[in-house]
Order: C-alpha cells, then structure tokens, then sequence
C-alpha cells in the first residue's frame, strides 16, 4: 500500500511537473513570437523610412471648387506637406496643353477628355526611376478619379515592383476610384490604401498629413 501511495505520488508530481513545463514553454514561445512580431514591425518601418522616395503629383492652380482663385493648387500644398517632412524627391505633372480657365470650363474639358479617354501629353521627364523604391502618386478627382494627364505618365513609367502611396484631394468623392485605377495600371506594385483630403481643408491640414505619414512609419 505504501509502495502504491508513493508510486501515485511520484507519478503525479511528474505530471505537474510537466504542466508547468508546457505553461512555461508556451509563455516563452508566445514572448518569442511577440518580440519577432515587434521586431518585424520595426523593421519595416526602419526600411519604408530609409526608401528613396518620389512624390508624383498633379495640381491646378486658379479657380477652384469652394476654395476661390489660388495660387497654388490643393493637392501642391499636400504634396509640399509629405517632401518637408520625409524628404523625398518630388515630380510635377504639368500638362503641355494649358488648363488655366474657369472652373466650369475646365470641368467641361475634363469631362470631354475622360469620356473620350485622352492621354494628354506632359512635360519634363524623371531621371532614373529605378532609384526609387516607394512612389506617393497625389492628384485631384476629376470626374471619379486622376485627371487624364496622369494616365498618360502611368503609361510611360512603370512603376510595377515598387510601393505606390495614392492621395487625393476632392470636393466630396474621396479616393473615388483613385486607388482602383493606379492598381490597375500597376498591377505588380504594393498600392497602399491611399490618403484623402478635402481641397478646402488642405491648407490647415498639415498636422493630419504628418500623422497619416507616422502611421505609414516615416
Ligand atoms: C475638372 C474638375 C473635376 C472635378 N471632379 C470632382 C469629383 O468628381 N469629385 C470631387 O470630389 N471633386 C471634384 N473636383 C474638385 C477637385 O477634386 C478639388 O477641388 C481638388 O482639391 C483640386 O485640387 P488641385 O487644386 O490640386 O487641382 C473637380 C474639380 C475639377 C476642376
């Protein structure tokens, strides 16, 4: 009887034994995960800050919905916004045919390009791109999505393989469509969710674009 008791015993102080073993285990291989999962995390975000970095925008200057006659367009001064924090190289997609008219001229205009599915030349050309690794793509919605002038650059720079940053500036549409189409003009690239914001707001928007960017990790 004693050798019975003392055999229960020993097998189930093994038992417990072996509990606290796994609990131990489990606690240390969930920390271990944890710590990757941080480190990971950093790392990523050490990388996106450490990319060479071009903006790519379109802006136009003049009369505006809801904003009046300015001087520099809405999504200019978002663009501005993202280079003086990150730093970053930047390329103004300036159409060759010249969009300086009335608001509702240029809104007839857009409609008839988009409609029509116009690539309307641009201007200048970048040095390189291969160098850089992460592109912001910023512009107006005109009719639900970029205005025309930015296909065409989607045509001539292929950006696939890289991590594309859409943002918008608009009057009530968001994003539109916006995110959509760069992913369909680049379908091997990393396109992020994108970033929005009111033309009207823009100029006293700097601090959310600055915390939109802390959130992306720069
Ligand atoms: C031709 C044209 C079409 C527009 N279409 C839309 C639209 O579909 N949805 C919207 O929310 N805003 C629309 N807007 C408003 C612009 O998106 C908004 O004013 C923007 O901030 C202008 O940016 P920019 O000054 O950088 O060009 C349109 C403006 C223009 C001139």
């Amino acid at each position: 009887m004693k050798k019975r008791v003392s055999l229960l015993g020993i097998l189930s102080a093994l038992f417990c034994f072996s509990c606290s073993q796994g609990n131990a285990k489990s606690e240390i291989n969930s920390d271990e995960n944890k710590i990757n999962s941080d480190m990971n995390k950093i790392i990523t975000q050490i990388n996106t800050a450490k990319d060479k970095v071009l903006v790519v925008y379109f802006s136009q200057a003049g009369e505006q919905y809801s904003v009046g006659v300015i001087k520099e367009g809405n999504t200019k001064i978002v663009a501005d916004y993202i280079c003086n924090y990150i730093g970053c190289d930047r390329f103004e997609i300036k159409a060759e045919k010249n969009y300086n008219m009335s608001y509702n001229d240029l809104i007839k205009v857009a409609k008839e390009e988009a409609n029509k599915g116009e690539l309307p030349a641009f201007k200048g050309k970048i040095e390189n791109i291969d160098q850089y690794s992460t592109v912001f793509i910023g512009g107006p919605v005109w009719w639900g999505t970029y205005p025309q002038v930015m296909f065409t650059f989607f045509k001539e720079y292929d950006l696939n393989g890289k991590t594309i940053i859409p943002f918008t500036t608009h009057e009530g549409s968001g994003l539109a469509s916006c995110v959509e189409d760069v992913k369909e003009a680049y379908p091997n690239a990393n396109v992020l969710n994108g970033f929005s914001m009111y033309g009207h707001d823009v100029r006293t928007g700097e601090k959310k674009v600055i915390d939109w960017l802390k959130g992306l990790g720069f």
